[in-house]
């Protein structure tokens, strides 16, 4: 089993260069956040020791944004490279016509024990293409030792959160730790920040972009609010670096001690807890912050494994991906990196519960967190996402407001819609 990593700019050589290589049974590729890509090789490596076959593990690039361009190149060109992929919730509308049925090898019984909502999500005219591994839901991750040490508690809403970061900040630098920061997310203008603005504007009553009637929501002043907050904390309790951060910056700037807020996924959980970890032990988890009387929204995030419909080995990639799914296999990766299972049963498990105890305290956050509009918007999810993120960047940045960039996105949206929707 050798490792190689796969970006865009490199996608003809390496493609060319894999198949040449090729002495494995299969290829898979897997994500790279933090403890990803290893756990991947573990799961493999069991598979290859029960069944006796070879399976060549790549790496793909951290941003979704990223990814799925890579994946689009390949699938377009129709490539045997790569049998078994991973890919984002929001992607089966985009990729299914690349995709095989799963149900075609696994039966009808494929995805038993798993959510629904996710089965469902995976199904597109009918046909199961992609397989749940792991699901994902924004969390708040806090310094429970800087909040008691100020005397504050947990933030319940985005103003006190904005309060309490600001006031700990301050002292913290005060007493020395210049580099401390109030609250750090994902601000890079990529698929990271169509989550995190989605949960600014649902969690202050401004709706999902578009409704699950396909309905564009966007242009309303609940939404602008928002927007207007989270550029308010560029340079404040965010620094300016943020506006380039995805999950593993921010990770970085929390887990070294750096700042008394996140958000981010639960993966950010095993890693920060870890033995070099200089926060282990001072770490909360909690839900989101919300505005007024509004409630608090997670960003549905996800990953499948899907096996590509240019496979020469589908029914060996299927039978990866049902191992890799399956309860053994999300157990461990529960335990070991606080990936959510997607098998609704290893919620009541208590050796994942000890190992990530807000899997039990957060299970309501986790299946009621808020979908991007995927659904909806169909293969047109890119173009609204991008949209999206563009906007919401240039609020962050300076270069608009609010209610400007929501209206323009609306016209954008519209002219979108138009055509693909
Ligand atoms: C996480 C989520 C995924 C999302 C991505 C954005 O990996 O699981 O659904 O698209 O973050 O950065």
């Amino acid at each position: 089993m050798f490792k190689k990593t796969l970006f865009p700019t490199l996608i003809m050589a390496t493609a060319a260069s894999i198949s040449h290589a090729q002495a494995a049974d299969l290829t898979i590729s897997c994500g790279a956040v933090g403890a990803e890509l290893q756990l991947c090789q573990e799961g493999v490596r069991a598979w290859e020791e029960k069944t006796g076959h070879s399976v060549d593990v790549v790496s793909t690039p951290n941003s979704s944004t990223e990814r799925l361009s890579l994946y689009q190149q390949i699938l377009s060109a129709n490539s045997t490279d790569i049998d078994i992929m991973q890919i984002d919730v929001v992607w089966p509308g985009l990729l299914a016509n690349h995709l095989l049925d799963l149900r075609e090898v696994l039966g009808d019984a494929a995805g038993e024990g798993h959510f629904d909502t996710i089965i469902e999500n995976n199904t597109i005219d009918g046909r199961l293409v992609a397989m749940p591994w792991f699901t994902d839901a924004g969390v708040l991750y806090y310094r429970k030792d800087l909040l008691e040490k100020h005397g504050h508690d947990v933030p319940d809403t985005w103003e006190q959160l904005t309060e309490t970061a600001r006031v700990i900040r301050n002292a913290e630098r005060a007493e020395g730790s210049e580099r401390m920061q109030g609250f750090v997310f994902q601000g890079r203008a990529y698929e990271g920040l169509t989550v995190n603005a989605l949960e600014w504007v649902a969690s202050h009553g401004g709706g999902t972009i578009v409704d699950s009637d396909g309905e564009i929501t966007i242009d309303n002043p609940r939404a602008a609010a928002a927007l207007d907050l989270a550029a308010s904390w560029i340079g404040d309790i965010s620094p300016n670096g943020v506006l380039n951060y995805t999950e593993e910056e921010a990770r970085g700037v929390f887990q070294g001690g750096n700042a008394v807020f996140m958000r981010n996924w639960p993966y950010a959980w095993a890693l920060a807890q870890s033995e070099d970890s200089e926060v282990r032990g001072k770490v909360g988890v909690t839900q989101l912050p919300y505005s007024g009387e509004n409630n608090s929204a997670a960003g549905l995030g996800g990953w499948n494994l899907a096996v590509s419909r240019y496979s020469e080995n589908p029914e060996l990639a299927v039978d990866l991906v049902a191992f890799l799914t399956g309860d053994e296999e999300q157990k461990r990766r529960a335990i070991a990196g606080a990936y959510n299972p997607t098998l609704e049963s290893l919620y009541q498990d208590e050796e994942v519960l000890e190992a990530v105890p807000f899997f039990g305290d957060l299970y309501e956050t986790f299946v009621n967190a808020v979908a991007r509009p995927s659904a909806p918007t169909g293969d047109a999810y890119g173009r609204v996402s991008n949209a999206f993120f563009s906007a919401a960047h240039d609020v962050l940045s300076g270069n608009k407001t609010g209610e400007q960039a929501v209206s323009d996105l609306d016209r954008d949206l519209s002219r979108v819609k138009r055509r693909n929707w």
